[in-house]
């Protein structure tokens, strides 16, 4: 009698654990989610991005003094390399957003003496880098591609204040600036994601940060990951009007269509990160010229919460649902929202490849073969 157990194979790794983290807790049945034991909601309420970067990064919120610290240090890197700023007009034209912002954070490694240093302290400076680095990039890439003057850095500005006057050359008000610190707050860590997993896998070889960034930046751009929000924009545009969700939703149920920024894998109520970003894209929109985009999300929302079908299923609205409407009344189209997402998650990869190599064990599953036993091997000349 054989005592070999029979693999077994789980598609998609779902219910798997593969490691251990002290980043994200996120509570799914409760509708709740923790960065190294903080409630996103205190995050989001008293703080700004630069404080949950450094939160994730160093383990402890900042004293008056390491925040001061920090934030010239994420300052300085939002000046880019002069020859890096050269490449930016030379992609052909049509080269879609996130495959450039992929380019050249990867280029962005050519530039830093510690690119290849996986010691903690390196990677600590790497990661301020990459993440003052891919937002100036964006804003850059953004303005070249759409044939504006490129807008240098301010030193005055936060994070999120910075990037947005970058990208539109206007300073933020006060509540598009509160609304790009939440967004980025809300998207930094979320467990192991497909792409935070395949961050983590790159550095299980050893490899630098850089590479687990960029391979991770690749898992998020395939539309099952990083392309909901994108999608969920381009939903309410395609109902065009508040009066039109009902008929959109009717029609949208028999074709058994999905609706765009609702239901989660994990939670199964509310997605504590779509209340928070709800208030942030009202206030917005209250102030917008086009109200229209919260009024159809909302619609759509409360009949999508009230029919049975969604009901049954625990199916709520999610992060990508408001965190759409949120960037798209702070002037970024929607081709850019995929880059958005990991305008924020950066930081949490970053925070996941130092977690990684602090303890780290090659990540190398098994594939169960299913294909012929063994095959005569026939010379090529007598094959039919
Ligand atoms: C996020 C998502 C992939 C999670 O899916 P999941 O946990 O694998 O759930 P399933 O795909 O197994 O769906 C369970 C049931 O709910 C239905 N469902 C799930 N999301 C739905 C949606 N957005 N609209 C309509 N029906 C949906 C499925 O059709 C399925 O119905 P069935 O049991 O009759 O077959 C899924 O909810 C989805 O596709 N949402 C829209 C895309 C999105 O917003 N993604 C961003 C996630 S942060």
């Amino acid at each position: 009698m054989s005592t070999q157990r029979e693999p077994q194979v789980v598609r998609g790794l779902e219910g798997i654990y593969v490691a251990t983290t002290e980043l994200s807790r996120v509570d799914g049945e409760n509708g709740r989610l923790y960065y190294r034991g903080y409630d996103i909601h205190d995050l989001v309420k008293y703080g700004d991005f630069e404080e949950t970067v450094f939160l994730l990064w160093y383990g402890h919120l900042p004293t008056e003094s390491e925040y001061d610290a920090f934030r010239k240090r994420l300052i300085n890197y939002r000046f880019l390399p002069e020859n890096l700023i050269k490449m930016l007009p030379l992609l052909p034209q049509g080269t879609i957003p996130i495959t450039a912002i992929r380019t050249f954070l990867s280029a962005l490694a050519a530039w830093d003496p510690w690119a290849e240093d996986n010691s903690r302290d390196a990677e600590l400076e790497n990661a301020a880098r990459l993440t003052a680095g891919i937002a100036s990039l964006l804003a850059k890439v953004q303005r070249v591609r759409t044939g504006q003057e490129i807008v240098e850095p301010r030193l005055d500005l936060d994070h999120a204040s910075n990037f947005l006057y970058m990208f539109t050359g206007k300073e933020p008000s006060t509540e598009a600036s509160a609304a790009m610190n939440a967004f980025l707050i809300l998207y930094a860590d979320h467990g192991f994601n497909a792409s935070t997993f395949t961050a983590r896998v790159t550095a299980s070889t050893l490899s630098d940060m850089y590479s687990a960034i960029v391979a991770a930046l690749g898992a998020l751009k395939g539309p099952l990951h990083g392309g909901a929000m994108e999608a969920a924009m381009r939903q309410f545009i395609e109902i065009g009007h508040p009066e039109n969700v009902d008929a959109w939703f009717e029609k949208a149920l028999a074709q058994k269509r999905r609706i765009m920024g609702i239901g989660h894998r994990v939670y199964k109520t509310w997605d504590p990160r779509a209340r928070i970003l709800r208030e942030r894209a009202r206030v917005l929109a209250e102030k917008s010229s086009e109200p229209q985009w919260f009024e159809i999300a909302e619609r759509l929302a409360e009949r999508a919460l009230n029919h049975p079908y969604f009901q049954e299923r625990r199916l709520f609205p999610n992060v990508d649902y408001y965190g759409a409407l949120v960037v798209y009344y702070l002037g970024i189209p929607p081709e850019l929202y995929t880059i958005m997402f990991a305008l924020s998650r950066v930081a949490g990869w970053a925070a996941h490849v130092i977690e990684q190599h602090a303890d780290n064990r090659l990540m190398r599953p098994r594939a169960l073969y299913v294909g012929p036993e063994h095959r005569e091997y026939v010379p090529r000349e007598k094959r039919t």
